[in-house]
């Protein structure tokens, strides 16, 4: 299962093979499939069992069903910051670590990178040690308090990267719409039809220090980042008028 379910899938129907586990009469592999109520088989993707509603299979982190209709989440806006944590049960190493700003890239489980000037600011300088974000109509930006703020797009290497303080500079061939966030759901990148976002390992050469790598999955690159897990991002909201930083770094 590659790709994300971002428009809802059909429910699967699989032979009587026995795979290790009968969902009504069907035999299914539940390290990959979850049954619901004896006859509706969802597969597991980034590790969550996707929830069934009428006649399909959905994420949680995007959908809700309510009286048997499945309807988007609501959309952020720029008005609740939120952080965002990694969300993969079958991958423990990284699952529930933040994502996390530094050197003007997203990361897993790094430390955030910011700065204040304190001269300046004063006692209005937020703490900066934990990494916001707002979004809202596709677009995303870092949560900060510096003029002109930090935009948050996709680099062309599919890397997540955000805007310096005090510069609209964004590489040629980056992405800055296109992203869904969702109250009560995730954060989900809606550019290259329905590839997940992926963790890749701290490499060896690369030192990487636990640090994991965020990278948008599409139909190009997938191979290349087979030694990628798929995730979720889940939003964790801020109350209103939180700043993260005055600016990431
Ligand atoms: C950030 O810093 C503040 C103030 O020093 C502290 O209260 C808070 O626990 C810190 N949060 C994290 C996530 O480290
Ligand atoms: C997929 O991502 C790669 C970077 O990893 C980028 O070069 C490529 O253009 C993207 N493919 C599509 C179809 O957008």
């Amino acid at each position: 299962m590659a790709r994300l379910p971002l428009i809802a899938t059909a429910v699967l129907a699989l032979g009587n093979t026995v795979l290790g586990a009968t969902c009504g009469s069907a035999g299914y592999d539940p390290a990959n499939y979850v049954c619901w109520q004896n006859q509706f088989l969802c597969p597991i993707t980034a590790g969550e069992p996707l929830s069934y509603c009428a006649g399909a299979c959905y994420t949680k982190f995007m959908y809700k069903c309510a009286n048997n209709v499945l309807t988007l989440l609501p959309s952020t806006d720029y008005s609740t910051p939120f952080t965002l944590t990694v969300s993969n049960p079958s991958l423990p190493a990284i699952d529930g670590k933040p994502v996390t700003a530094g050197g003007q890239h997203w990361s897993i489980g790094g430390v955030t990178s910011s700065y204040c000037p304190v001269a300046q600011v004063g006692s209005a300088c937020p703490p900066g040690n934990i990494t916001a974000i707002v979004a809202g109509a596709g677009g995303a930006a870092m949560d900060v308090m510096v003029p002109g703020g930090q935009g948050v797009y996709l680099r062309p290497d599919w890397n997540v990267g955000y805007t310096q303080a005090h510069s609209a500079y964004i590489p040629p061939g980056s992405l800055t719409t296109g992203f869904g966030a969702y109250v009560g759901g995730g954060f989900v990148n809606l550019n290259g039809n329905g590839w997940p976002w992926v963790a890749c390992p701290p490499t060896a050469s690369g030192g990487g220090g636990g640090v994991w790598n965020l990278v948008a999955k599409n139909s190009t690159n997938a191979a290349s980042l087979n030694l990628c897990t798929p995730v979720n991002l889940k939003i964790n909201p801020l109350p209103q008028g939180t700043y993260g930083a005055w600016q990431y770094t």
